[in-house]
């Protein structure tokens, strides 16, 4: 392992802050939100930044909905000027001293690609998480431009949980969220407020998490430009410096009391693995998960021995007990999830020692909490949470239909590879010639064909409201990809371990050859569980290498034509994104 790199910035500084909140109610339900150009300063020793932001802040307002109550949210997009972010492919992996350049500020020898400032700054607004009709949704070619604005109306029929919203503009979403446009939003039900659960401040805290880069002067000075550098080797940006609610490793001042810290990963392609730590050494039984990506588990849960682990996009609902620690008590979280994310274990007990330039993670630091004031405020856990839903029977689940998606990596000569998905079909008997997966399971095997590999190649997706549907992601990549689908949320059935063999040149612009076993490979060291705090009700889920992840897929309210993809926003900018539509039932016998 290379040498620790010596922070640029002070760690533990500034104070978190807490974005703006926006409550729906007090404006009728109704809301003006500008996509601006702004300023912002990262940490306190950084000169100012300019940044792309919802109202003109990084992080945008927390919009706060409640349930039952519609939010028509009218988006103005006022952007002008160029894209605030640097962009760059650095001409190598590693500098003059054998360090990552990705662990660097600076451009690091890359030159600004120039079509970046000619982005004019097209937006689209898509509500994560949200279950909202298709027209509202955000799809990823409908655009506005500088000076046109989007009424959208959010139906907000959906049970307590954090979302987000963020921009997602085809081929560029990675440049525009990180530029700024993301944002919270709450919904808030009666249900959970029956738990007397924290709302709002002091004691619920939302914290989102990114990671951001900056240029450098000619002397060498950090200056706030933001930038986006990837290398030859790695194509997702995995900046050096962890920003929670927009600044740099702050610290928040916490009574001894219970807090609930609504944790959210905003960041390109980062996975954390969050470890709080207290003198050196794990202090993870403070923790308790009470919700996930859509709200409120069944029962609280511990958080996983190794730390707390949050893919792009995922969010983590999380009790904090603060109540028994004296005034002056310092505690850290730390992040220990080298990058790319590979689903690799790491001990929390080695948390300290998790600097890791190789692994893209020369600071693991990413935010400190201090103990001031006396009070104690020590709330007791309720420990039934949800009870709104359940796992699907198996009854429900036995004639769904399946269907299975394989994650691939192309090669590609002169350019980035290209990560993308196969949406697989079964092979009809007879049909013996061309590029073939199989997938054997014991004695069984089933022969798919591909039938669609880009985002614009046509649908063959069209699940029924109302109907299960089982969907295998099949990992044929060395990475763990976040897979999100748009509208309702999903469960996850099953992680299966498996073994695979792709033979040169057997994955092709389009066509694809695997031999793909359930078997756990000699060569595999992944557990493949599911951790508690998984087993909810999910928009985004972590597909490892080597496994095939089964969720059961269920849409119920509105018909129209959306989105699945990774959330790596390098990947989904780089063709992992499909379409499904959803069909009312009663429809389907008139489709061709
Ligand atoms: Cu947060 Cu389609 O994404
Ligand atoms: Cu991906």
């Amino acid at each position: 392992m290379s040498r620790p790199l010596t922070a640029p910035l002070a760690p533990f500084v500034d104070a978190l802050p807490v974005p703006r909140r926006l409550v729906a109610a007090e404006h009728e339900g109704r809301l003006t939100v500008r996509m601006r150009p702004g300023t912002h300063r990262f940490h306190r020793d950084l000169p100012e930044s300019t940044i792309w932001g919802y109202d003109g802040t990084v992080p945008g307002p927390t919009i706060e909905a409640e349930r039952g109550q519609p939010v028509t949210v009218e988006w103005r997009n006022e952007l002008d000027g160029p894209l605030p972010v640097v962009v760059t492919v650095a001409p190598h992996a590693a500098d003059a001293d054998g360090v990552s350049v990705q662990c660097v500020p600076g451009l690091s020898g890359g030159t600004a690609d120039p079509n970046a400032p000619a982005l004019a700054g097209h937006t689209v607004v898509h509500l994560h998480g949200g279950l909202t009709p298709a027209v509202y949704d955000g799809w990823a070619e409908n655009l506005f431009a500088p000076g046109q604005a989007a009424v959208f109306r959010y139906p907000m029929d959906q049970r307590a949980a954090l979302l987000w919203y963020h921009d997602h503009v085809m081929g560029v979403t990675k440049l525009d969220v990180y530029a700024g446009l993301a944002a919270l939003w709450v919904v808030r039900d009666d249900r959970e407020r029956d738990l007397g659960l924290p709302e709002g401040p002091p004691f619920e805290v939302p914290l989102l998490i990114q990671d951001r880069n900056f240029d450098l002067d000619e002397q060498g000075r950090l200056i706030g430009r933001l930038v986006h550098k990837t290398d030859p080797e790695v194509m997702e940006a995995f900046p050096p410096f962890t920003v929670v609610n927009g600044k740099v490793w702050p610290v928040l001042d916490v009574q001894p009391a219970t807090y609930r810290l609504r944790a959210i990963n905003g960041s390109n392609a980062r996975t954390y693995r969050l470890v709080l730590l207290r003198d050196g050494a794990p202090d993870l039984e403070r923790i308790t998960q009470i919700g996930t990506d859509h709200g409120l588990v069944r029962t609280p849960a511990p958080v996983p021995a190794d730390g707390l682990l949050l893919a792009p996009a995922e969010r983590a609902d999380l009790l904090v007990d603060f109540s028994d620690l004296a005034p002056g008590s310092e505690l850290t979280v730390l992040n220990t999830a080298a990058a790319p994310f590979d689903g690799s274990r790491f001990p929390a007990a080695d948390a300290e020692s998790a600097a890791d330039v190789e692994g893209l993670l020369p600071y693991p630091e990413l935010l400190r909490f201090r103990v001031a004031g006396e009070a104690a405020r020590r709330r007791s856990i309720p420990r039934e949470l949800a009870t709104d839903y359940e796992p699907p029977a198996a009854r429900a689940l036995a004639g769904a239909r399946r269907r299975a998606i394989a994650l691939v990596e192309r090669e590609l000569d002169d350019e980035p590879n290209m990560l993308t998905m196969r949406e697989l079909a079964v092979a009809a008997d007879g049909d013996e010639d061309g590029p073939l997966v199989t997938v054997t399971d014991g004695d069984e095997t089933t022969r798919y064909r591909v039938v669609a590999a880009h985002f614009e190649d046509r649908t063959t997706f069209f699940p029924v409201l109302d109907e299960y549907e089982v969907w295998q992601l099949i990992n044929l990549t060395d990475d763990t990809h976040p897979i999100h689908l748009h509208l309702d949320p999903f469960q996850i059935l099953a992680r299966h371990p498996i073994s695979h063999e792709i033979p040169e040149g057997g994955v092709e612009n389009r066509d694809l050859v695997a031999t793909i076993t359930l078997e756990r490979d000699p060569n595999d060291a992944l557990s493949h569980g599911i951790d508690d705090n998984e087993r909810g009700l999910k928009d985004t889920i972590r597909v490892n290498p080597k496994e095939i992840v089964e969720i059961a897929v269920r849409f119920t309210t509105y018909s129209g034509r959306y989105m699945y993809h990774c959330h790596i926003l390098e990947h989904e900018d780089r063709d992992m994104m499909r379409p499904f539509v959803t069909m009312p039932a009663t429809l389907m016998p008139f489709m061709a």
